[in-house]
């Protein structure tokens, strides 16, 4: 059966290399594997007056596409060596209620321009992920060193990094069956 993987990017700008890194992750998943990304630009910085009005429309969106997929994948861009606004954001709406994640695999994929491949945000992102109700955090993937790895248009080309992403990938599907 088709696992249905929900991959969410912590970057809003149009030539996001995290969104890159989404994309060719789409493509090298295995064959058992639909992985989608969600738009989140339209969800708001999270505000508790806002959510106790009612959950926006976006939110709800997010909420709903989380709790009907069988794993997420966070790929997030590395700001002061930490999380971006973008991705942290979306986690503090999935931390309420409705909770959507429920025993949800969970993973970060993070691509830097640096050698570190994205070790600062992933050593905070985890801690935070394995705080969250319902997250089976599994192991995280760092790409660094970006500008050489992309072709004219801004894709990810690079051989080994695209061979190394898609075994990946392939680990983190084979953790949907035991969840
Ligand atoms: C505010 C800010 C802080 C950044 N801090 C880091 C950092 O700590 N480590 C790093 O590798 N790159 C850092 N960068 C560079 C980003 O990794 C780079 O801009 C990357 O392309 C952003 O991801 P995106 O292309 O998916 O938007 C920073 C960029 C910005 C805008």
């Amino acid at each position: 059966m088709t696992k249905n993987v929900l991959a969410i990017v912590g970057s809003l700008r149009a030539g996001s290399v995290n969104r890159a890194t989404a994309r060719a992750a789409a493509a090298l998943a295995p064959d058992d594997v639909s992985l989608t990304i969600l738009p989140i630009a339209d969800v708001p910085l999270y505000n508790g007056d806002v959510e106790d009005r009612g959950l926006p429309e976006s939110v709800v969106a997010l909420h709903e596409a989380v709790s009907s997929a069988d794993g997420v994948i966070f790929f997030t861009p590395e700001y002061n060596s930490s999380l971006p606004a973008v991705t942290k954001n979306i986690i503090d709406w999935l931390s309420r209620p409705p909770h959507a994640l429920q025993a949800t695999p969970v993973a970060a994929v993070a691509t830097t321009p640096g050698g570190r491949a994205g070790a600062g945000v992933l050593g905070h992102l985890e801690p935070i992920l394995d705080h969250m109700q319902g997250v089976v955090r599994f192991d995280s993937h760092g790409i660094g060193g970006y500008p050489g790895k992309l072709d004219e248009d801004g894709e990810l080309a690079d051989p080994d990094t695209r061979a190394e992403l898609a075994a990946w990938l392939g680990r983190f599907a084979e953790s949907l069956d035991a969840a």
